[in-house]
């Protein structure tokens, strides 16, 4: 998605009456999502071949995108008469305080921290390198990552995952599942907030 794409009028789609005012434009529709969603979901069952997996998904920004994945892989693997057996776990990071990146970062939970990663968005990278050396302790088979949104940062520090959905703008984006201070997770789109909505939802 190029800088100077205009994103949809919010008025052309139906969203939570409660986000009327806080919100500049649609970046990227649910129901677009969802399609990206299928094809990641076919190139990650190409590419892992006979493999069982383990979903990790990473909280909390990363679980309606997981769970759209992880349903996707199921139902290709359904048709497809190839069954994949698939464990699921949970990590959860925290790292952002307003819409700025911090410096200390959080992991918690996640017993069985291997082979696969399902991500909402990469955005400096900072997060999914800390992440990354975590999971490597425990010397997987194969760990491939999976992000909704690569951001295009001023301060790229290298990170690329192996599948992505969207490259997009260096933009504040909310909406399916993605957080400002805890607020638009329950927004279905993936929108950019105006600086009413950043004032209103500032801690
Ligand atoms: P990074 O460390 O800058 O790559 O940030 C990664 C994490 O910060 C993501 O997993 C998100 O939880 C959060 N994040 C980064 N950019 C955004 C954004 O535009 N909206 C909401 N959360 C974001
Ligand atoms: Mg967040």
């Amino acid at each position: 998605i190029s800088d100077n794409w205009p994103g949809y009028s919010l008025d052309l789609f139906t969203y939570p009456q409660h986000y009327y005012g806080d919100l500049e434009y649609v970046l990227i529709p649910h129901g677009i999502i969802v399609d990206r969603t299928e094809r990641l979901a076919k190139d990650i069952m190409q590419d892992i071949g006979d493999n069982d997996i383990v979903v990790l998904c990473v909280l909390k920004g990363g679980y309606k995108f997981c769970a759209d994945l992880v349903e996707h892989i199921k139902n290709l693997s359904r048709n497809s008469e190839r069954f994949i057996s698939m464990k699921v776990d949970f990590v959860r990071l925290k790292s952002y305080h307003n819409d700025q990146s911090m410096q200390d970062m959080q992991i918690m939970g996640g017993d069985d921290l291997s082979k696969l990663t399902g991500k909402d968005i990469v955005g400096t990278g900072r997060t999914m390198k800390v992440l990354l050396n975590n999971i490597e302790k425990y010397k997987p088979k194969m760990i491939k990552v999976a992000s909704l949104l690569v951001k295009r940062t001023s301060r790229p520090d290298g990170y690329r995952p192996d599948y992505y959905g969207f490259e997009i703008p260096d933009l504040f984006v909310v909406g399916y599942a993605l957080d400002y201070n805890e607020h638009f997770r329950d927004l279905n789109h993936i929108c950019v907030i105006n600086d009413h909505g950043k004032a209103k939802y500032r801690v």
